[in-house]
């Protein structure tokens, strides 16, 4: 395990299972449709996720990508999200399948819906890896989420505190003295 993590909560096996799971959801979902759907992953934290979730479903997909910034480099979200960099194509009439790592505060999937339904799609599915409902602010919840953690900043897996440990394996809970002593 990485020195700066407290413990794991969720080792590459457990995510292979749950990966398997959510692909599942979604080919039954999506299972008669004559389009193939877009996933849209927000960058970067959903990437690797994403990646092993559509490489697990049989539908066939179309993928694209979006980065919106919420954090900076502290624990705390700072409420309203910016994009940074917007999708490449256009989302009217498209089934659309959003890819999160974390629900947390809402900010980020309550900005992204409104703006892809605001932009004429078809339909908007959420699947997340973890849902915070503890520290949920707006009332906004995945159709599919992985696993519900408490208040803890977790990293791995994609998930970072100011940059690292995205490319972990596995995803663990970040020791406080990391961030307290940065924020
Ligand atoms: P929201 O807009 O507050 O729901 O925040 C969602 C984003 O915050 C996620 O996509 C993550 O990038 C980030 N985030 C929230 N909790 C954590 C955490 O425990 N570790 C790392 N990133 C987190
Ligand atoms: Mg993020």
């Amino acid at each position: 395990m990485n020195e700066d993590l407290e413990s794991v909560v969720l080792s590459e096996e457990q995510i292979a299972k749950k990966v398997s799971e959510a692909a599942a959801w979604l080919d039954k979902r999506f299972e008669n449709v004559a389009t193939p759907p877009l996933t849209i992953g927000v960058l970067k934290g959903s990437v690797f996720f994403l990646c092993d979730v559509v490489r697990a479903m049989r539908t066939p997909v179309q993928l694209d990508f979006m980065t919106v910034s919420s954090y900076g480099n502290s624990s705390k979200s700072s409420g309203k999200p910016k994009i940074v960099m917007d999708l490449a194509a256009p989302v009217q009439n498209r089934d659309v399948i959003l890819i999160e790592d974390i629900v947390d505060s809402g900010h980020t999937l309550v900005e992204m819906k409104n703006l892809i339904l605001g932009r004429g799609a078809k339909s908007f599915t959420v699947v997340t890896l973890f849902n915070k409902p503890a520290r949920r602010k707006l009332p906004v919840q995945a159709d599919f989420s992985c696993f519900e953690i408490g208040d803890d900043f977790i990293v791995g897996y994609g998930l970072d505190y100011a940059q690292q440990y995205r490319n972990l394996p596995y995803v663990g809970i970040l020791k406080r003295e990391i961030y307290e002593k940065k924020s």
